[in-house]
């Protein structure tokens, strides 16, 4: 019978390589994760895990992608925050972020930087807050669309500014980021594992990090907490997810790969050298739907408050 097939092929899962899908154009910071914990999952897997960019509508595509593939384990979504800013921001994303995947774990936690090209006027928070209050309608705001955690930022930063800057909108942050450096647009909230190199570089002006505390790897960032936005903090918090209904013995053997994953020490020099929190100790089921529950109603506030309406 097919169940007992299904406990067959559970048992010996996985037999072929994994795609690993980033709802973002290859380049950017949730595609850098995915290549290193591809990467550092695979010893544990005993198979290749091939990293798939499925980019658009802020991650909501690739996703919902991920919603319709066969519930056998080798379609796994990596995805971020944006899965729990999608539920306020589009009617119908075609998945429901509550009934149409399995949780596996957290992987990481990513701070976000504010930046600007490297010939924007502005030399500090206090100046930039100024010239983008003068220019309001001059300044263009890039993000990697609705939805996306560098759209979650920019809203909060129009928030903050009393400004709603034109948006770039772009398939990732690094197609942004592309343009950013070709000064073809003004600010961009992106980050860390996509900005730190560009900023030590630099590539690019940088204001404040969105932490509390400031990041170790970028010490002479200010936090939008002490450049006066009291309060200002956004976590980029990255998760593992499977389609509904994938066995359970499968989710099992995932979840364990997903932690040694997450404890291989390259793994772990690579993501602190890019301002990254590894949640090593929150890689597991529980608590991934504990923090989709609680962050979906968190950002839905958020938005109303910014009057952003779901499309
Ligand atoms: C975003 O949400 O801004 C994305 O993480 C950007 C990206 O990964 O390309």
């Amino acid at each position: 019978s097919s169940v007992f097939a299904g406990a067959a092929h559970a048992a010996e899962f996985p037999t072929k390589a994994i795609n690993m899908v980033v709802p973002f154009a290859a380049g950017g910071p949730t595609d850098n994760v995915a290549r290193s914990l591809a990467e550092a999952m695979r010893p544990a897997l005993g198979q290749t895990v091939v990293v798939e960019n499925k980019g658009g509508a802020g991650g909501t595509i690739g996703t919902a992608n991920v919603a319709r593939a066969a519930p056998d384990g080798y379609t796994i979504l990596l995805m971020h925050i944006g899965f729990s800013t999608a539920p306020s921001l589009y009617k119908n994303p075609n998945y429901d972020a509550f009934k149409s995947f399995e949780p596996i774990g957290l992987v990481v936690d990513v701070p976000m930087t504010i930046i600007a090209r490297s010939d924007f006027p502005p030399n500090n928070v206090t100046e930039l807050v100024d010239y983008v209050k003068k220019n309001k309608d001059k300044v263009s705001l890039a993000n990697a669309g609705i939805g996306a955690a560098s759209h979650l930022c920019g809203t909060m930063l129009n928030s903050a500014l009393g400004v709603d800057l034109l948006t770039v909108p772009y398939g990732g942050t690094a197609p942004a980021m592309n343009d950013l450096l070709g000064k073809q647009v003004d600010l961009l909230c992106d980050q860390t594992t996509n900005t730190t190199q560009h900023i030590t570089g630099k590539k690019v002006k940088a204001y404040a990090v969105t932490s509390l505390q400031r990041v170790p790897t970028l010490p002479d960032l200010p936090t939008m907490d002490e450049s006066g936005f009291k309060g200002f903090q956004v976590g980029i918090w990255h998760g593992m997810w499977v389609p509904k209904n994938t066995p359970q013995p499968v989710v099992d053997k995932l979840v364990s790969a997903l932690q040694k994953g997450l404890a291989d020490p390259k793994f772990q020099e690579r993501m602190r050298g890019l301002g990254a929190e590894v949640l090593a100790e929150q890689a597991n089921p529980k608590a991934l739907t504990d923090k989709v529950a609680q962050q979906v109603p968190q950002w839905a506030e958020l938005f109303k408050k910014a009057g952003v309406q779901a499309q």
